[in-house]
């Protein structure tokens, strides 16, 4: 049983939820993850925009990756090993891999519908900031996760739920700068993967709570693989 509530696939008043992250002081970020935002708010600018969004969420699924390839290649070393596999290393690998497909999917889905609203928008794709930059900061963004997992999972999942946190109170405060989103109906066809809602800030209200969602599990993850409470 979880200490935490979480919310995908749920039915919510997601009002409500909104306001609670609203009035959440968020998670610490580390001085990686405080670099990586001051560079966000350089390349792309301090106001919350789609197209920062559609960034934050082609690096997101990065460390799910990170987690479901670094598990996958634990278990060849351990099954290609002389010594036979321990149970509970074959477990905890599973649900990493479990847990990075299921989240990296839940990012990608946020990928596909707000790259879709850009396109229906008309929005500008620029050659540096939309295509060579966000290739740039992936690569780079799954290196570093790759090697933190490698090395130490718990720092992985300690900077990923930091990370979510971020994103969970952008995507909420992106509803407080655009009041305009209440009354703007959308649609794509990418709602055969994604719970339908009718509104711009009804999306970004879902997705800010994948986000919480995704920084409870990455939270939970490590308090469980270390013993230790997460300090927040
Ligand atoms: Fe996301
Ligand atoms: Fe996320």
């Amino acid at each position: 049983m979880s200490k935490f509530e979480y919310t995908i696939g749920k039915e919510v008043d997601l009002k409500a939820e909104w306001e609670k992250t609203l009035q959440d002081k968020g998670l610490h970020a580390n001085l990686i993850l405080r670099c990586m935002f001051v560079a966000m708010d350089l390349i792309y600018g301090k106001a919350r925009e789609i197209d920062k969004f559609l960034v934050i969420e082609i690096l997101a699924r990065y460390p799910y990756w990170a987690w479901e390839v670094g598990s996958y290649l634990r278990l060849t070393r351990d099954y290609a090993n002389p010594n036979f596999a321990e149970k509970s290393e074959s477990d905890r690998a599973w649900h990493h891999i479990k847990l990075g497909r299921k989240s990296q999917d839940n990012e990608q889905w946020h990928m596909f519908i707000l790259e879709d609203l850009m396109r229906q928008k008309g929005m500008k794709r620029r050659f540096l900031k939309h295509f060579l930059l966000p290739r740039f900061l992936a690569f780079g963004y799954y290196f570093l996760t790759r090697i933190m997992y490698r090395v130490r999972p718990a720092w992985s999942f300690d900077m990923n739920a930091r990370f979510e946190s971020h994103a969970e109170r952008e995507y909420a405060q992106a509803v407080v700068d655009h009041p305009e989103w209440e009354d703007e109906e959308i649609d794509t066809e990418y709602f055969v993967y994604y719970p339908r809602v009718k509104t711009m800030a009804d999306l970004f209200r879902r997705i800010s709570l994948d986000e919480r969602d995704h920084k409870f599990e990455s939270w939970e993850e490590y308090e469980r693989i270390t013993g230790h409470a997460f300090k927040p």
